[in-house]
């Protein structure tokens, strides 16, 4: 089964929120695959992700260089792959899989490009509506991202309210 949540952002904080609300309720063993156009927010979420689960130190830069970085120290390792610039064939799937597949959180940017399909994962992608403001749609595949979609849901929710309020406000 397939479950949707459609989330708006209108700054690269509330996006990052997001990415910290995600990963406040990680457990490990998930994995996030992210798509979406260049600069349309995928590593500001993952920047948000790596605080919810506690990872200290610098915050996050995009590891497209590097093909995947590895942070340690929060509640699970984090990592944090970027497949843009990935040549076609390069990619070791075998080494990947124990990242993929192990105990810690894999979110994996043009996740689209690793040439095999993910079973079990949550997929976000992200578009562009203006300047800053991005529309999110998150799906579940597979029962373990039943509390991510619920925290994502969630924090919609809080903010549809909280721009109901500021409406308000301005009409009173
Ligand atoms: N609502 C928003 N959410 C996230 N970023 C936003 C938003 N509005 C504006 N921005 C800006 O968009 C840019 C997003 O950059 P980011 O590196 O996160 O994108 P990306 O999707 O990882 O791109 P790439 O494909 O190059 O890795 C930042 O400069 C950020 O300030
Ligand atoms: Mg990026």
């Amino acid at each position: 089964m397939t479950e949707e949540v459609i989330l708006r952002t209108e700054s690269e904080e509330e996006t990052h929120a997001l990415g910290v609300r995600l990963g406040l309720v990680l457990l490990g063993g998930e994995r996030i695959g992210l798509s979406g156009e260049l600069g349309a927010g995928k590593t500001c979420l993952v920047r948000g992700i790596a605080e919810g689960l506690g990872v200290p130190g610098d915050p996050v830069r995009s590891p497209s260089f590097t093909l995947m970085a590895i942070y340690e120290g929060g509640r699970r390792p984090l990592y944090h792959l970027d497949l843009f610039r990935l040549l076609p064939g390069a990619l070791d799937r075998l080494a990947l899989r124990e990242y993929l597949y192990g105990d810690g959180i894999a979110v994996i940017e043009w996740f689209e490009r690793l040439g095999e399909p993910l079973e079990d994962f949550l997929e976000i992608s992200m578009t562009f509506v203006g300047a800053d403001s991005r529309r999110l749609v998150a799906r579940g595949h597979g029962l373990r991202y039943a509390p991510l979609l619920d925290a994502l849901r969630e924090a919609e929710q809080k903010r549809l309210s909280r721009r109901g309020a500021k409406k308000e406000k301005k009409y009173r």
